[in-house]
């Protein structure tokens, strides 16, 4: 289970269509996840919780409340450019076939299908697997090659992936916040100056929302070393300890992130 900190969906969340054309599509939405719709008027006027389901032309969105001022935030189209030497991608090495068992916003698993790999991404907050899937079928629909090497399950990974395999399975879980409460999801900082603006930080703020710490990723990274054929890849804040307390057998150091690789645990036959 998610910690304290998430927000339980169905009771904070609100769908809101951005104009009355997008209405009956969030109404649509709003049903199948036993959300309430609210009116983008009342939105507007301080109406709904700190987490929004935002329907527009470009579709389905996460937002916050009309006093934070920041922009929809949704999945971002993987583009092969983005694949260029991503340490993620020399995390994952030469294998091709990659589950990644803490989808989010799909950022990772985009970065992975760009560069050519077939991507299960697992996604067990049903209102996260609601705007991926809506952007993955745009990206089909627009003919976004990338999009056709990525496959969304809605569920827990730890169910999945005990009857699963793949050669490599990528875990990237919240990482808790630290005491007293950072706003973004705990990274090194960048100096003041280089710092990016605040809305930036909403992506993460939302999704820590709706995710909380994730505080059974113990038992996640023993359910992926039972399915890795190859390695499991575990994506962690540069000065993180390992998960688990788990010494990796490999570790590749990057910027503001590492990546903490380990050997597959052999199953008894
Ligand atoms: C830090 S986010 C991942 C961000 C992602 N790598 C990206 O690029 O957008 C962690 C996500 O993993 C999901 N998650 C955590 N444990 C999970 C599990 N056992 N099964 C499925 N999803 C899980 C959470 O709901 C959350 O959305």
């Amino acid at each position: 289970m998610t910690s304290d900190s998430a927000i339980p969906a169905s009771e904070s969340v609100v769908v809101v269509a951005a104009e009355p054309a997008f209405e009956p599509a969030a109404a649509a939405v709003a049903r199948r996840l036993g959300l309430p719709l609210l009116a983008v008027d009342a939105w507007r006027g301080g109406a709904g919780g700190p987490v929004v389901l935002w329907w527009d032309a470009e579709g389905l969105a996460l937002r916050g409340s009309a006093a934070s001022r920041a922009r929809p935030v949704r999945p971002v189209r993987p583009l092969a450019a983005r694949a260029g030497r991503d340490p993620l991608l020399r995390a994952v090495g030469r294998w091709e076939e990659v589950l990644d068992a803490t989808a989010g916003l799909g950022g990772d698993a985009a970065t992975l299908a760009a560069a050519g790999r077939q991507v299960t991404l697992i996604e067990r907050n049903p209102v996260l697997a609601a705007v991926l899937a809506d952007a993955l079928g745009r990206w089909r629909a627009d003919g976004v090659g990338a999009a056709g090497r990525m496959r969304l399950v809605s569920g827990d990974a730890r169910d999945h992936l005990a009857a699963a395999a793949a050669d490599v399975v990528f875990l990237d879980p919240m990482y808790p916040e630290p005491p007293g409460g950072g706003r973004a999801r705990t990274r090194e900082r960048a100096p003041a100056r280089r710092r990016a603006p605040a809305r930036k930080a909403e992506g993460p703020h939302l999704l820590r929302l709706l995710a909380g710490d994730d505080d059974d990723q113990d038992e996640l990274l023993a359910v992926a070393r039972r399915a890795a054929r190859h390695r499991v890849v575990v994506k962690r804040p540069r000065h993180a300890p390992p998960l688990a307390g788990r010494t990796p057998n490999g570790v590749l150091p990057g910027r503001t992130v590492r990546y903490d690789l380990y050997a597959p645990e052999e199953v008894d036959p």
